[in-house]
């Protein structure tokens, strides 16, 4: 897909991984609307990088007001490009000590909210005659785990699934779906996740890029899924 001139919809575009993207995809000329509840940090990624970055103020685990919104913005002369569910929350902790809001709150952005916003952009990127491509963000998580990280993994591993199913689906429609497994990022993410940061983390800028390498890849090729990981995952911290 040439980026230029294209329509995205990204989840999580206040902060860490899903800013990079929208950094990098605005950088090609893409129109980008990011999709965040704070409406501060979204203004000042506005700010940055321009109008072609449009805030949408949002928690994308309201049905309601996420199917009040696709429906408001798209329509026949204006339809979705690219889709990059990226939102999420991590909590990990003994399965004892997580509390019941914790584990609905995984649940509901990781997963719902994913949910949602492909089943109520799908029908747009179908009247698309362009290629289209949903980009999940999985994690490394979803492929092998660890102790404390069962909520999280739950739904990580979901992704997964429902990237592998989406893709077969969706094929034959000329909607690539990919499923985007980083490991640890140097991101907000670590700060109330309850695990420990290290010093040689992937850099969003660096996953930002790879992704839109895959959005450009040429139409009748589909990556399903990647894997990304540091080099040296547990450097010492300096
Ligand atoms: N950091 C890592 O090591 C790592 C590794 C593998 C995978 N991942 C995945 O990468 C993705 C991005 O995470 P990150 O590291 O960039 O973390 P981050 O900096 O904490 O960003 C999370 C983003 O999700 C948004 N968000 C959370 N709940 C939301 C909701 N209900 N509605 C709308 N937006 C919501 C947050 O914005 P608001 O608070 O403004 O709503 C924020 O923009 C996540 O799916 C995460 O699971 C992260």
């Amino acid at each position: 897909m040439n980026i230029k001139g294209k329509i995205a919809v990204i989840t999580g575009a206040s902060s860490g991984l899903g800013a990079a993207i929208a950094r990098a995809l605005v950088a090609k000329e893409c129109r980008v609307y990011g999709l965040a509840r704070n409406t501060e940090k979204l203004e000042q990624i506005k700010n940055e990088i321009g109008e072609n970055f449009i805030p949408v103020v949002i928690d994308i685990a309201n049905k309601d007001l996420l199917d009040t919104w696709i429906q408001k913005t798209f329509h026949e002369d204006h339809l979705p490009d690219i889709l990059i569910n990226n939102a999420g929350a991590g909590y990990f902790t003994k399965i004892d000590a997580l509390t019941f809001d914790r584990w609905h709150e995984m649940i509901n952005t990781n997963l719902n909210g994913t949910f949602y916003c492909t089943s109520l952009l799908v029908p747009f990127m179908k009247k698309n005659k362009n290629t289209c491509h949903i980009l999940n963000i999985g994690s490394i998580l979803g492929k092998t785990t660890r102790a404390e990280g069962a909520a999280y993994s739950a739904t990580k591993y979901a992704i997964q699934g429902f990237s592998e199913s989406l893709f077969k689906e969706l094929r034959s429609y000329k909607i690539k779906v990919t499923c985007v497994n980083p490991g640890s990022i140097d991101t907000h993410f670590f700060q109330e996740s309850g695990i420990h940061a290290h010093s040689n983390m992937l850099q969003p800028y660096d996953i930002a890029i790879v992704i839109t390498q895959l959005i450009e890849t040429p139409d009748n090729l589909l990556v399903d899924e990647i894997t990304l990981r540091p080099l040296q995952a547990q450097a010492p911290m300096q």
